[in-house]
């Protein structure tokens, strides 16, 4: 396969400018510096075995294909809130002043352009550095004005537009508005607030303007065929939706454990406490469905009940997500899963994961941007599904009756594949 080579700055523009872009930024100004490792990145750090037999060898993925280098990315965002990075990153409070202050200059430089917002979608921010725009149209055009405005100013090659900004309200499927392009086009100009979602404005400019867009949060935005026509017609990747983390890491590597070994499941319940701006958007019923939805897609795909109605049929699967401020980004999930066995006997398993939000968001959305990156310059477009392995609510062709893949290690061949065919070796299905 013929990948055009990763010449040049890439630009990575973040819409959001919260915890989890703040993370990543001063991650990866540290890494440059020398001052701490891209732990959790498989582009960093993975090595796919490419070959067998007597000729297998293990690369990591840029030397199998050609990646963007650290040293090449330049950064810049949109939020609500006018703080820039640095304000941004001492307030989320992921990371100790120790480990921003070496980069503060850095994050200082980047100053969020203003938002393409709409109240109605995130009722909880009350930011004022939002874009003066009479129609979601309007707003299309002032962020693809923005989106060139960064590329001439910074000397870019290439960008990415990756969204890591709060969880909008649950925008369910329409027909009518998201089905085609021209559509969703003719809903933009006649301001249709109620189907296009801001979040539809940036992904929309950036395809436009010949550049992937990665959805990180559980929104519905290119989630729609109107955008997969977008993407085709542009001839760009899209990947969604839902960065990949916590929770649902785990159970999307458990649930395997169960499924494999024929166990019966009758019922699994999910919760976390969380304390970040996140966790208060997301304390809003009508934002809380989008993600509620997202996380409850991952089970059904892996443990079938039409597979096996002995096993999974009617299983219990609840997930609650509770603000609790003193817990910040140091999210606690807990897992309790009913399981049962020979004859029927019941038993169970409770999991208790105490992990850091952004801490697991970070080295996503670098392998996401990169990858995305990639799949342009090698001419693959559309749905990446090769990136499913980072997302919770994987894309897919829902139009067709197509089953996305959630089962974890189905998602690590995809993404070995991927990167094989696109270096030019043979895809395979062995297990290392
Ligand atoms: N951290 C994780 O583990 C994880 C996992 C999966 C998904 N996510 C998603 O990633 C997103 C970011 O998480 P976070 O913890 O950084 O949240 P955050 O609240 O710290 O940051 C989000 C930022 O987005 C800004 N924003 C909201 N709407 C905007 C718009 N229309 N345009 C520009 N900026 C806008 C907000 O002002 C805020 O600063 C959330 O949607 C979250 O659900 C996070």
């Amino acid at each position: 396969m013929n990948v055009i080579p990763a010449e040049g700055k890439l630009g990575i523009l973040m819409v959001g400018l919260g915890a989890v872009s703040t993370t990543f930024l001063t991650g990866v100004y540290s890494v440059r510096k020398g001052l701490s490792k891209p732990v959790g990145s498989m582009t960093q750090y993975d090595k796919i075995r490419v070959g067998q037999g007597s000729d297998k060898k293990y690369l990591a993925y840029g030397d199998i294909v050609p990646l963007a280098k650290l040293d090449d990315l330049v950064f810049g965002a949109w939020d609500v809130y006018p703080a820039n990075a640095y304000q941004a990153a001492m307030y989320a409070q992921v990371l100790q002043e120790k480990d921003i202050n070496p980069v503060r200059d850095e994050l200082e430089a980047v100053v969020p352009m203003k938002a393409a917002f709409d109240k109605n979608y995130a009722k909880r921010l009350d930011g004022d550095n939002v874009k003066d725009c009479k129609t979601r149209w309007e707003m299309v055009e002032a962020l693809r004005e923005d989106i060139r405005r960064f590329k001439a100013d910074n000397d870019c090659a290439r960008l990415v537009v990756i969204w890591a900004a709060s969880t909008e309200i649950y925008v369910p499927v329409f027909e009518p508005v998201h089905g085609t392009l021209a559509a969703l086009e003719q809903a933009m100009k006649a301001n249709d607030t109620v189907h296009v979602a801001p979040s539809m404005c940036y992904a929309y400019a950036a395809l436009a303007e010949g550049v992937p867009f990665i959805m990180g949060a559980p929104n519905t935005t290119v989630d729609i065929p109107a955008m997969w026509e977008m993407a085709e017609k542009t001839k760009m990747p899209i990947a969604g939706k839902d960065f990949k983390t916590g929770q649902t890491l785990v159970k999307s590597g458990f649930a395997p454990i169960i499924g494999t070994r024929c166990l019966g499941l009758s019922g699994w319940f999910s919760t976390n406490i969380l304390g970040n701006r996140d966790g208060l958007v997301l304390d809003e019923p009508d934002n809380f469905h989008t993600k509620e939805v997202s996380k409850l897609s991952t089970l059904e795909s892996i443990l079938q009940h039409d597979v096996q109605p002995d096993l999974y049929t009617d299983y219990y699967h609840k997930v609650r997500i509770n603000y609790y401020p003193p817990r910040n980004d140091n999210k606690e999930g807990w897992d309790n899963i009913d399981i049962f066995g020979w004859m029927g006997y019941p038993m169970q398993i409770k999991i208790n994961f105490l992990c850091r939000d952004s801490i697991l968001a970070a080295p996503l959305v670098l392998d996401l941007c990169l990858l995305s990156d990639l799949a342009a310059r090698a001419g693959r477009y559309g749905i990446q599904r090769f990136l499913s392995f980072f997302l919770k609510s994987p894309m897919h062709d829902y139009t067709q009756g197509e089953v996305p893949v959630n089962h974890l290690f189905q998602q690590y061949t995809m993404l070995k594949n991927a990167i094989r065919e696109m270096g030019g070796y043979e895809p395979d299905e062995e297990l290392d």
